[in-house]
């Protein structure tokens, strides 16, 4: 298939541009590294693939638009170029959330007119559910996202629907719950608190610890996500979750014990936009999709603080 990534630099885009190049698969990623992030790590991300002959970078920011000539023929893609991350999503910076978020993917979704993939998958986020009052979630339980980033997801779902019933374009929504492994965003939990435990720092932890969340490792976001681009129906949401649905504090445990470290706590106040807890109901993925996630979170975090571990030490 010639497959188009946008967020190829991104931690998930880069490890399905991996995946895809493994099952020989055509790649063309656009990314702009944008700088929610060091865009140095991102350039990172692509070493391990970026000199692959059947993968071609376009450095290209799609509020622009102006990449879609130099594209070429698109049979699947894979939309995941956005602003992430909750607690920055307030204030002067919700701008750059709706720029990335959602005026970027009208764009692509106008220039999928033209292109006309056989499917289109974007990455959502269960930040479209807020604070549920039943779980798990369904895929049709009420959205009420309670911070501005999970308002901007569920517009370009919407978005994503529009452009599937008046245009037809073949779209499935993903909606990923908490996605972690190496590589991932070093504003998320795991990274801060492994990068902590390496310099040996206090982990800052915000809230009480009780809140619950639906872990995901990367590999299994990634086999989701290739999995709906097979078999997935278009205009279909599917929760993508891997199953680990446990306390931020065991994890912190699990942690302690995965790594032979006892971290110190540093507790913070509950974060705004933060949901309490998040639990999915994945069952539409496992019988649309046949997605069974397979990596346990003990096997997960040990996978990414070795990882971290090994980054660490070839940087000195
Ligand atoms: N990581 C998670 O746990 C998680 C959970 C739910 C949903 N998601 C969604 O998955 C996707 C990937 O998330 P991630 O954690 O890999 O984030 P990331 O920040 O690592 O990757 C996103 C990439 O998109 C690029 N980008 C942003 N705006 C762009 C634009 N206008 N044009 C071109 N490139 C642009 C960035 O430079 C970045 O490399 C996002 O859509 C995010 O909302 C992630």
């Amino acid at each position: 298939m010639n497959c188009l990534v946008t967020g190829a630099a991104g931690f998930i885009g880069s490890h399905l541009c991996e995946e895809l190049l493994n099952n020989g698969h055509r790649v063309v990623g656009i990314d702009a590294f944008t700088d929610n992030y060091d865009p140095a790590i991102k350039r990172h991300n692509l070493a391990g693939f970026a000199s692959h002959p059947g993968f071609r970078l376009l450095e290209s920011d799609l509020t622009f638009a102006d990449c879609w000539q130099s594209v070429g023929a698109v049979d699947w893609l894979f939309h995941l170029a956005a602003r992430p991350g909750v607690r920055t999503s307030w204030g002067d910076d919700f701008s750059v959330y709706c720029e990335h978020n959602i005026l970027a993917t009208q764009r692509l979704l106008e220039a999928c007119l033209e292109l006309q993939p056989q499917k289109i998958i974007f990455a959502s986020s269960s930040s479209v559910y807020g604070n549920a009052r039943r779980l798990p979630v369904k895929e049709t339980s009420p959205v009420r996202p309670i911070s501005p980033y999970g308002a901007t997801k569920l517009a370009g779902e919407h978005l994503c629907r529009i452009y599937w019933t008046n245009h037809h374009l073949p779209i499935c929504m993903l909606r990923y719950f908490t996605v972690y492994g190496p590589r991932q965003r070093p504003d998320m939990a795991f990274s801060r608190w492994i990068k902590a435990l390496l310099d040996d720092e206090p982990i800052r932890l915000f809230g009480d610890g009780r809140q619950m969340r639906d872990f995901t490792f990367v590999s299994d976001a990634v086999r989701a996500t290739i999995l709906a681009a097979e078999r997935g129906a278009p205009g279909d949401i599917y929760n993508i979750a891997g199953g680990a649905h446990v306390s931020v504090g065991d994890v912190l445990s699990l942690l302690a014990e995965t790594t032979g470290r006892t971290p110190q706590v540093h507790r913070e106040a509950r974060q705004k936009g933060d949901a309490r807890n998040t639990w999915a109901d994945t069952s539409s993925a496992r019988q649309a999709l046949g997605f069974v996630p397979q990596v346990t979170l003990k096997e997960g975090l040990k996978a990414q603080f070795e990882a971290a571990v090994f980054h660490s030490s070839s940087k000195r």
